[in-house]
């Protein structure tokens, strides 16, 4: 049962091989709940009621996504290593993200990837698109991605960002190495397969050689973005 975060569509951005599971945070929904099976971290005790909602919904997104792949496996989905990141369970790798309406976890088993990003962001005003843009992607990329994607320039912005972040999440809990989005450049989007692929520059992605291919999406009023980095590459 998922209540009281009802079950949503997940985002179109990995095989069937990952197991996926996401909920709608309802606008009205209450940040006092008890959700069976998760109880919240002392450090979010006296977080902001959204925070409390999104942490709760996106670790009930990770304990459903595990139970279809790997049932019986050992989760506690409410914790968190010393860096944030959620503690998966032995042999699968896996990760969360949410919106203020939204929360999606995907897992993948670590004998077929060494790690998984996903990324939703709710498409940002124009204004905030233009304070950051800088800092998100050059000018040549936005064009690119606007080409491709068919999409005004906050949507262009934020799918960049996401396509960013979900790569900064399938790496940085196995590298354990910080980089910013101008560490990466949208090498290639593709239409037809929303397929992108992201070149990142060395040292971040030591050991990974330097280009990582993605899925991306655009719906509801929402970028998504997903990485899996293949199993095979010497770490
Ligand atoms: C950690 C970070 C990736 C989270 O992304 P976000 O878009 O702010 O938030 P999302 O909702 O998508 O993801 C949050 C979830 O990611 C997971 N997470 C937290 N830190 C993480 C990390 N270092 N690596 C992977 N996953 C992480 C957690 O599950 C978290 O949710 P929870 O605390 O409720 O369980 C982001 O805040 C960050 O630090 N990015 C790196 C710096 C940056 O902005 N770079 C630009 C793009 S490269």
């Amino acid at each position: 049962m998922s209540a009281p975060f009802p079950r949503a569509r997940d985002p179109r951005v990995f095989p069937a091989s990952v197991s996926q599971w996401s909920v709608a945070i309802p606008r009205d929904a209450d940040p006092a709940v008890a959700v069976p099976g998760i109880a919240l971290p002392a450090a979010l005790a006296r977080a902001v009621p959204k925070r409390r909602l999104q942490f709760l919904a996106g670790r009930l997104c990770a304990l459903r996504a595990i139970e279809a792949m790997a049932p019986g496996a050992v989760f506690d989905p409410a914790l968190q290593d010393a860096e944030r990141c959620p503690v998966w369970p032995a042999g699968l790798v896996g990760s969360i993200s949410h919106t203020d309406g939204f929360a999606t976890a995907a897992v993948a088993s670590s004998s077929a990837a060494r790690g998984i990003g996903v990324d939703v962001e709710a498409i940002m005003t124009r204004a905030t698109a233009a304070e950051i843009a800088a800092m998100v992607a050059s000018d040549f990329e936005t064009n690119v991605a606007a080409e491709a994607a068919g999409a005004g320039f906050a949507e262009v912005l934020t799918l960049i960002f996401s396509m960013k972040e979900s790569l900064y999440k399938a790496l940085y809990p196995v590298t354990r190495r910080a980089f910013e989005a101008r560490d990466c450049t949208l090498e290639t989007i593709d239409p037809a397969t929303k397929r992108f692929v992201l070149r990142l520059a060395q040292p971040f992605a030591a050991g990974f050689g330097d280009r990582f291919a993605g899925a991306w999406d655009l719906a509801d009023g929402a970028a998504r973005a997903g990485v899996l980095l293949p199993s095979h590459v010497a770490g």
